[in-house]
């Protein structure tokens, strides 16, 4: 049974929701399963912000289309049918990795390196390209039936932080993922995606949050000061590369995504899959493109020569409870 049209697609079944719309299977003219993820903005923002999101969600679309790679959602498609913006990407038949932390508890550490391999495969990618993430978790990364990752959800983070484009009273997206700069709302480079890597490869090792709080202002606050408990039984190499992933300070951090990959190599654990290589992903459309609007952040400057450590910081008191608003952006998910 069909749950009706959006633009040409015949929407089949729902899929998931998130912050900013349901994510359904959808057919394609064409005859292809695809998933089809709606954007909804909502209707109380004034005109020129309401332009700017669009605006935004345009951009953002056109250069997470550019990205093709065996290890990242393909996004083929994007338009406007009435009021709903939506997305269309290659459907993936698998498992989102908070399904299988739940579903499972922890993963082994083996599994667990696999798969950040594969990711750090897709991020380097990106990286190259001057495109960040900006919201790395275990519900953006699909585990496919063969084993396979993929990172979803390119850039598409920045619509709702940035803009405020969500709807109340549904999810809008986690905190508990975020770096500390992007939780003082500073600019982010490609180290911002490293961190939160960090906080997936911890949860995938533990299945715990590294991160918890009972009010995102207590989230904000250890993101920002606390060390992460540490894991034991981890062979140094893991423990280590984990480590240097969540220093607070990205100038102790991996400085490219490139430098996680060549650590995850010294665990002596291999890639399950090879990802680096482009390709266009079987079953993709060949839709009218419009040309890819090149970077959207300045790619991470190369690694610089280790600073020399930074003057310690006085602890800022945790910000005030409050579940709705917190550094700029709203979040229902976390309170
Ligand atoms: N391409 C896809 N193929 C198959 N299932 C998908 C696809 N994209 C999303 N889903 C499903 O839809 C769910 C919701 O995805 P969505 O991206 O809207 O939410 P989210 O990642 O939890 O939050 P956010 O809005 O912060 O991205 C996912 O958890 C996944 O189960
Ligand atoms: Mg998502």
């Amino acid at each position: 049974m069909s749950l009706g049209n959006i633009a040409d697609y015949t929407l089949k079944r729902e899929l998931g929701r998130g912050g900013m719309g349901k994510v359904y299977l959808a057919r394609s003219s064409d005859g292809l399963d695809v998933a089809l993820k709606t954007i909804i903005i909502p209707e109380g923002i004034n005109a020129r912000s309401r332009w700017e999101a669009v605006e935004r969600f345009q951009r953002e679309a056109r250069a997470a289309r550019s990205l093709t790679h065996d290890n990242i959602c393909q996004v083929l498609d994007t338009g406007a049918d009435g009021e709903t913006f939506f997305i269309v990407m290659e459907y993936l038949d698998g498992q989102s990795l908070r399904e299988r932390i739940e579903a499972t508890g922890s993963l082994l550490v083996e599994r667990s390196v696999q798969i950040m391999f594969d990711v750090c495969d897709a991020l380097a990618y990106a990286h190259d390209q001057g495109i960040i993430h900006r919201d790395i978790k275990p519900d953006n990364i699909m585990i496919l039936r063969g084993g396979r990752a993929k990172l979803m959800d390119f850039g598409l983070a920045s619509i709702v932080y940035e803009t405020g484009m969500t709807q109340t009273g549904t999810m809008m997206g986690t905190i508990s993922y975020m770096s500390p700069e992007q939780a003082r709302g500073e600019k982010l480079d490609a180290r911002s995606d490293v961190f939160s890597l960090g906080v997936t490869f911890y949860e995938m090792l533990t299945g715990r949050q590294a991160f918890e709080g009972e009010a995102p202002g207590a989230v904000l606050h250890a993101i920002s000061n606390k060390e992460v408990e540490s894991v034991s039984g981890l062979p140094p190499t893991v423990s280590r590369t984990l480590n240097k992933c969540l220093r607070k300070q990205p100038p102790y951090r991996f400085q490219t995504v490139r430098e996680i990959i060549a650590a995850l190599r010294t665990t002596g654990i291999h890639p399950v899959s090879k990802g680096a290589q482009k390709t266009v992903p079987t079953g993709t459309m060949v839709m009218p493109g419009t040309a890819p609007s090149g970077s959207v952040v300045p790619p991470t400057p190369a690694p610089a020569a280790p600073p020399s450590p930074p003057p310690p910081r006085p602890t800022p008191p945790p910000p005030a409870a409050s579940p709705s608003k917190q550094a700029g952006f709203n979040c229902s998910k976390c309170g």
